[in-house]
Formats: C-alpha cells, sequence, structure tokens
C-alpha cells in the first residue's frame, strides 16, 4: 500500500518551548505516513529534548548548527531546503515567528527557512498573552499574507500555569494538516499501472552474463510520477543501478524470460503497461551448469532470439475483443534515424504509444537523469519534447496514457 507521504522530504523545525517534546511524536507521525522527515532545532529546543531523541525517530542525523558542516560536497541548509516538499514548524515559540516575519536568519532554522521555496505550515504554542500581543497578531498576519499556513494553537491548560489559547495543536492534527497539503492531484486513484525498467541479465554460466547500458532511472521515474497520481504500481524490474521507489509494489526479475512470464500474467489486470526495460533480444542458446574453462583461442556461443515482450502484449491485446485492455507504451532507444524506427515499433508492436530518444544525444538515455524524447501514437500523434527530468517526462506520458484509458483501439 502506498502510504501519504511516501516519496515526500519533510523539514520538521523545531523552536524552544515546552511544546517541543510533542515534536517527537509528530515526527514519528510523519515518519509513519511515509515521509523522510529532516529535523533541525534551534538551540532552545535542545533544552527541552534531546536530537538524540529526534535523530532517532527520523532515523537522519539532526541540524542545530548552522556552521556545523561535516559533509564538505553541500551547503546543509541550502541543500536540506532544496530537497524539502514542506516544512514544518512545531512547535513554533513567539521569537521563530517573528524572526520569519523579519526575515532573521541567525540559526539553522531562521536561516534554511530563508532558503526554503517549499510550503511552510506553523504551528504556534506559547502562554496565552503571548499569543493575543499585538506583535506576535502582526507576525502571523505578516506571515499568512506571506502564503504560510498556520495549525491554530489549541485551548486549554497551558505549561505556564494559565487556561487559554496557546496549546500546541495535537501531533495528529499537524500530521494531518501536511498531509493535505501535500496531496497533490490524483489522476490515476484506483487504476493500475504496470511498468518494466533496468536491463535483462542473460546468463552464460554461473558467473558470467550478457546485459546492457540501462539503469533503470526511466522506469523508476514512472513508478515515482504514478504512485504520486495514486495509481496501484507494480514494477518489474532487472538490473539496474539503484534502489526502486517506495510505496510501490517490487518483482525483481533477471532474464526476458522472466520479465515476460512477471508481465503477461498482470497484464490483464492493468489499466496502463509501460514498458521501459531493455529486454535483450537474445540469449545464450545454453546456460552452462558449471564455470566454463577455457580451451580454445575463440569461442563462439550461439545465441537465441528472446520473446519480444511488448509484441507480445500488442498481439494478446488485439485478441481481447470487447474485453477491457491496458493502454500500452513502448520504448524505443535508437541512435539513428529516430522517427522511422519508432514509427516501424509503434505499429509492429501495437502499442499506443512510442516513447522514442537518442541514446547518444547528451541529456539523453541510460544512466542521465534527463530524458530528451519524441512521442509518437497511433493517428499520426507526435510530440517533441525537450530535455527534462524523467519525472517530469513520466508525468507527460502518464497524461496521455491516462487520457487514452476505456478509449476504443483500432
Ligand atoms: O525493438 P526494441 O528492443 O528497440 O524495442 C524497444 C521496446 O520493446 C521497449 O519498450 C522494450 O521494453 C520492448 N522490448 C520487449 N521485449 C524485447 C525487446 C524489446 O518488450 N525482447
Amino acid at each position: 500500500m502506498t502510504k501519504p507521504l511516501s516519496g515526500k522530504t519533510i523539514i520538521l523545525g523545531i523552536s524552544g518551548g515546552i511544546a517541543a517534546y510533542k515534536a517527537a511524536t509528530l515526527c514519528s507521525r510523519l515518519a509513519g505516513l511515509g515521509a523522510s522527515v529532516r529535523v533541525i532545532m534551534t538551540e532552545g529546543a535542545t533544552k527541552f529534548i534531546t536530537p538524540l531523541t529526534l535523530q532517532t525517530i527520523s532515523r537522519h542525523p539532526v541540524a542545530t548548527d548552522v556552521f556545523d558542516e561535516r559533509d564538505a560536497s553541500i551547503v546543509q541548509h541550502i541543500d536540506w531546503a532544496d530537497a524539502a516538499d514542506l516544512v514544518v514548524v512545531a512547535p513554533a515559540t513567539a521569537n521563530i515567528l517573528s524572526k520569519m516575519a523579519n526575515g532573521l536568519a541567525d540559526d539553522m532554522l531562521s536561516t534554511t527557512l530563508l532558503a526554503v521555496t517549499a510550503p511552510v505550515l506553523v504551528a504556534p504554542a506559547m502562554n496565552v498573552h503571548m499569543w493575543e500581543h499585538p506583535a506576535v497578531i502582526d507576525n502571523v498576519n505578516k506571515l499568512a499574507s506571506r502564503g504560510v499556513t498556520f495549525v491554530e494553537p489549541g485551548t486549554g491548560q497551558l505549561a505556564c500555569g494559565y487556561v487559554g489559547k496557546g496549546r500546541l495543536a495535537e501531533p495528529d492534527e499537524i500530521a494531518e494538516a501536511v498531509a493535505a497539503m501535500l496531496a497533490g492531484p490524483k489522476p490515476l486513484a484506483g487504476r493500475r499501472v504496470l511498468i518494466t525498467a533496468g536491463g535483462t541479465l542473460e546468463r552464460i554460466d554461473p558467473v558470467r552474463y550478457i546485459t546492457n547500458d540501462s539503469s533503470g532511472k526511466m522506469g523508476f521515474a514512472f513508478a515515482e510520477a504514478a504512485r504520486d497520481w495514486g495509481a496501484d504500481v507494480t514494477l518489474v524490474y532487472g538490473k539496474t543501478d539503484g534502489v526502486p521507489p517506495e510505496g510501490i509494489q517490487a518483482v525483481r526479475v533477471e532474464s526476458a524470460e522472466q520479465m515476460k512470464d512477471a508481465v503477461m500474467s498482470r497484464a490483464a489486470e492493468a489499466d496502463i503497461v509501460i514498458k521501459s526495460a531493455a529486454v535483450a533480444d537474445y540469449r545464450p542458446l545454453h546456460q552452462e551448469e558449471h564455470k566454463m574453462k577455457k580451451k580454445s583461442d575463440t569461442l563462439t556461443l550461439e545465441l537465441v532470439r528472446n520473446p519480444d515482450i511488448l509484441q507480445t502484449i500488442g498481439e494478446w491485446r488485439e485478441k481481447q475483443a470487447g474485453k477491457r485492455v491496458p493502454v500500452v507504451i513502448g520504448f524505443a532507444a535508437e541512435t539513428m534515424e529516430l522517427e522511422r524506427n519508432a514509427l516501424d515499433k509503434l505499429a509492429r508492436k501495437k502499442c499506443d504509444y512510442i516513447v522514442a530518444n537518442n541514446v547518444t544525444q547528451a541529456g539523453a538515455g541510460f544512466g542521465t537523469d534527463t530524458n530528451i524524447v519524441s512521442i509518437y501514437g497511433t493517428g499520426g500523434f507526435a510530440e517533441h519534447l525537450p530535455r527534462m527530468p524523467k519525472k517530469a517526462v513520466a508525468q507527460r506520458v502518464l497524461e496521455l496514457a491516462a487520457a487514452k484509458i476505456g478509449t476504443e483501439r483500432a
């Protein structure tokens, strides 16, 4: 099951009020919802609760000092600010509200808050008279007018002995507000998306094999994008450089034949099939049981054709007259004659779209985080996209696929 905050990075800023101890529960809730939580504590906060507590719950080092740069390859407050999908300051004291409203940057939290472009959620906690002070009211209004969202304090017994407004909202309420702010559009809610990624690996003997340069990044980007849009994602993946994203069902395979079985047994249930894996066209005719010994000066390996999985799906689909069938997207990684090869594959493999890229171009193809693709579809559809992150390519292709679900196919 996809967790609501899977794939999201949240900065939890804790400032120095007694309610700081409740930030541990909030951190645990956010992590439980699937978020990667990076905690920043003010010096005051560390007087109420230890960084070790938050480090243990968040499973990441806690930042307290803007000058404590441990990794020379990054500037930490900028790096964290850039990585954040949202910042939540809980509890927010009158002091941090004032710093935020006035743009002060005198510690790790206030400095990071200035560098952040992601949405900011603030859960204040303070004495009732402080909360009602005109200076605090001005600061809150100023921040709200800049787009900061507030989870208002609750009313009740305050730590200082007063009864009134000023209690930190309950951690569950703050976590719900975070999840609501990060819930984007879910155009694939209730849809099943089957994705293949990476290269296949065809064994020669127990220690040798034939494979290709596919990194799996394009397929992983599809899996993330489909998951973020609410789809139930199954990722069938072969040899890759990375770890599959969280919040999806990942099925590891090795050879083209294993990939075919994993895909064909799931195709009928899918609404969209994305074939971004680089499948080996041939495999050794024999797989030796034991490691081959060197003998003669030359060695000839006899190879046989692998099944073409995409074509198998295309042909299977044609035979499903009247039944619900998935939208099918294929890939064409080419080094020449991109358009001609892509259109040939579109027709021969009977898919709805072919995503074509010239793998010799800088910023495209295997191993990179970006891609430069042209999308060709049935009925003469052609779209040429500029160089863009693989996830953005995936979103555009998924948009096209989503629009085609349930439409009549020729
Ligand atoms: O023919 P070519 O290998 O260039 O086609 C690429 C497309 O076909 C990709 O979508 C790839 O996943 C798919 N394919 C396949 N089975 C094969 C070879 C390619 O599904 N044996």
